[in-house]
């Protein structure tokens, strides 16, 4: 292998930086027409009359659609698609949270569609609204695909009732929205009862699925493009009104039509980490030893769909307890709909687990990592089986090391600088390594090019690269000889790029279908007169650099293009499907680790805090690119800074409108609030996850990190913060 793992530059970076990456909102056609929504102002109830003639009076509109003469189309989900959820695709009168879309005016042009839907005149009946988490009815949901919402080994409270040392706490993560860079965007157009649609989407199969679904005609009939994606983290991973609205209108039109959304409406129907109310309980010896852990977990919903935010996955797993209780439940708010977030359940629930698991140190008296490594689960502890490879160890050594531990004095506020007081704090990261079933093509053309391809997503993550850095050491090809296509359901059927999964899935698809190519190649050649490799066995062959050699007698030999200019298709197809076995996750558990240490200072007269220095380690089984992974692992870090510190939708419970909805005033890091940050990249190999040894990246740079950042805080003042995100008001 020479291309795997290689820090290559994105291949698709220039073509980014050049303005000639299309994404979908720029996607542009004759006669295409622009919508725009009309969005709800109250919370709940419903609508009594839409009045659109003074829209449909200015010249240039098209149409004025409400759910009095929107095309009928299925807004309920099939209860057991997990990327699938109910939409309000006025369908009906009902009001089930600010912001629904509640009409929808097309027009000639962007300018006047986004007029006309400011004339469009909604009078509302106003119902009582759910909005303020703190006083909401929770229940228990059915199970909804982390395991179930409630289970227990041992007997946690018992046991924590008898522990010599308690901590028993509640922490609180705020509502977040993703705000990628590219807002969400579709342009749909139909030929006959054919369906094209660009979306900026996570995931085109499963939109593809949803969409034929949705209007009632098969996937064959559905076309989803999706070459480049501005940032998803989730946000992406489903299907979403705008997308069907604008297939919707298209087809009743018989035009193209474009729907954008605009940074507000971000904030609407296209989904959120949902609130958190966590208990944490930790009972453990005098030593630190874990005896019990309690984790009870309090999530938000809409009023109209379920999702859960899974934030005791992490507890359930991550170290040694014989007693164990968690419980996932939820409560309805009318809001839209929750979804995945960068970590869905991870990332908030480590803020919960790892903060407790600082407070559980300071009150037996030993340091916090002395104390991870104290409750060191050597097998998973809640499957009890032993793990595929896990490198944590390995990940709290070298990142300690690195950021300088043991110059800590765990005291609080007894270090100190000329910028105020220092803090450091740690926590773990770890991520459940995901695959489903993958498929992809690997072609190799007559003068030994290559053209890769698989339906998969461009995320911003480097799939151009790293895909085609497989299927070069697959075949045996410079990389450079490599193109990979992808974001096209025409292409080989791929998952949705989430849960950290897409490396481990493609990756694998691509290797098997190069080397099939390989085979293929090596197959003619052995039986063609003119090849100096005829009557070779094939296992006798060695590729490399692009040519085909006997392994005993490497000058003898020809290169990829020699053989395939004498090949009667002029080229050579490889294909393979890969698909993970389910047998061998139930002989291992597979997870990637890490360590994350964070520095922060802070001012003891203002409560300003800054991050000074990261450093995360991070062991994720074999990395196919070190610069992207890189990126993957600062990017997730990042993202621990803003939940940390920044991030917070706020609501107002009288209306039930996000009340922050814009970049201003939903606050992200900027470059001033993101000091250097390290990831550490350890290696790790795994024989048992697929065939690539690949764990996934995508999300577990964000896990831990705002905990190891709440307990430097803690560290640096005394203040133990709860509640993020922790801004200076909370330490003052
Ligand atoms: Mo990720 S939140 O599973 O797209």
């Amino acid at each position: 292998m020479t291309a795997i793992g290689a820090p290559l530059d994105r291949a698709d970076g220039r073509a980014k930086v050049m303005g000639a990456a299309r994404y979908s909102a720029e996607n542009a056609f004759p006669n295409l027409a622009y919508a725009a929504l009309v969005l709800s102002d109250i919370p709940a109830g419903r609508v009594v009359s839409i009045d659109g003639t003074q829209a449909k009076g200015l010249s240039g509109v098209l149409a004025v659609y409400t759910h009095e003469n929107a095309p009928r189309a299925k807004a309920e989900k099939k209860p057991d698609e997990m990327l699938w959820r109910n939409l309000a695709i006025l369908q009906d009168a009902e009001v089930r949270y600010d912001r629904q879309p509640v009409a929808l005016v097309v027009g000639e042009t962007y300018e006047v569609a986004v007029d006309a839907a400011s004339r469009v005149r909604v009078t509302y009946e106003r119902a009582d609204a759910a909005t303020d988490f703190d006083h909401a009815e929770t229940f228990l949901p059915p199970e909804t695909g982390k395991g179930p919402e409630v289970k227990e080994r041992g007997a946690a409270d018992a046991a924590f009732a008898n522990s010599p040392i308690r901590v028993d706490n509640v922490y609180t993560t705020p509502q977040e929205h993703h705000n990628p860079m590219e807002p969400h965007a579709t342009v749909a157009l139909w030929e006959g009862d054919s369906l094209t649609v660009y979306d900026a989407t996570q995931g085109v199969f499963p939109a593809r699925a949803r969409l034929a679904y949705t209007f009632d005609i098969t996937v064959s009939q559905v076309h989803v493009l999706s070459p480049f994606v501005g940032g998803g983290f989730g946000g992406k991973g489903s299907v979403w009104p705008h997308t069907v609205l604008a297939a919707m209108a298209a087809r009743a039109l018989r035009r193209p039509v474009k729907l954008t959304l605009e940074r507000p409406e971000m904030f609407g129907s296209v989904g959120y980490r949902p609130i958190t109310h966590q208990r944490v309980a930790l009972g453990a010896e005098r030593s630190g030893k874990l005896i019990s852990t309690i984790h009870e977990v309090q999530s938000n919903t809409s009023a109209f769909d379920l999702f859960v935010e899974p934030s005791s996955t992490i507890t359930r797993m991550l170290y040694a307890v014989p007693n164990l209780r968690y419980k996932q439940e939820l409560a309805r708010l009318n809001f839209g709909t929750p979804t995945f977030m960068r970590a869905p359940g991870e990332s908030s629930g480590s803020f919960a687990l790892e903060s407790a698991m600082d407070e559980l140190a300071y009150a037996v008296g030993i340091d916090p990592l002395q104390l991870r490594l104290l409750n060191y689960a050597e097998i998973d502890p809640d499957e009890n089986i032993p793990y595929s490879s896990k490198s944590l160890r390995k990940c709290y050594a070298a990142a300690a090391e690195r950021f300088g531990w043991s110059r800590r004095d765990p005291k609080p506020s007894s270090m100190r600088d000329a910028d105020g007081l220092i803090g450091l704090g740690m926590a773990t990261a770890t991520y459940p390594t995901n695959r489903s079933a993958a498929s992809a093509f690997v072609r190799v053309a007559a003068d030994g090019s290559v053209l890769a391809a698989a339906g998969t997503q461009e995320l911003g993550t480097g799939s151009y690269t790293v895909y085609a850095q497989v299927a070069a050491d697959g075949l045996g090809v410079p990389v450079e000889r490599v193109r990979f296509r992808l974001g096209d359901t025409t292409l080989p059927a791929t998952p949705v790029s989430g849960g950290s999964q897409t490396a481990a899935s493609v990756g694998p698809a691509v290797f098997a279908a190069a080397r099939d190519a390989r085979a293929k190649v090596i197959a003619f050649a052995i039986s063609d007169a003119d090849s100096p490799l005829y009557g070779a066995e094939p296992e006798q062959i060695a590729v490399a650099e692009g040519r085909l050699s006997l392994s005993a007698e490497p000058s003898k030999g020809e290169s990829y293009a020699d053989i395939l200019k004498r090949h009667p298709a002029s080229q050579v197809e490889g294909r393979a499907d890969s698909a993970p076995d389910a047998e061998a996750k139930k002989l291992h558990a597979m997870h990637a680790f890490g360590a994350q240490f964070a520095e922060v200072r802070v001012d003891p007269d203002t409560g300003t805090i800054r991050v000074v220095r990261m450093v995360g380690a991070f062991a994720s089984g074999r990395i196919l690119n070190k610069k992207l992974a890189n990126s993957q692992y600062i990017g997730g870090m990042t993202w621990a800074i803003g939940m940390a510190l920044h991030e917070a939708t706020r609501t107002d419970v009288r209306t039930g409108r996000v009340m922050n909805a814009n970049l201003g005033e939903y606050l992200v890091p900027v470059n001033a609030d993101v000091p250097r940050l390290e990831a550490l990249i350890i290696d790790e190999e795994d024989l048992y996850v697929n065939p690539l040894g690949v764990k996934g990246i995508g999300e577990i740079g964000i896990v831990g990190g705002a905990a190891a950042i709440a307990n430097a805080v803690f560290h640096a003042t005394g203040k133990r913060v709860r509640d993020l995100p922790i801004q200076p008001e909370k330490l003052v």
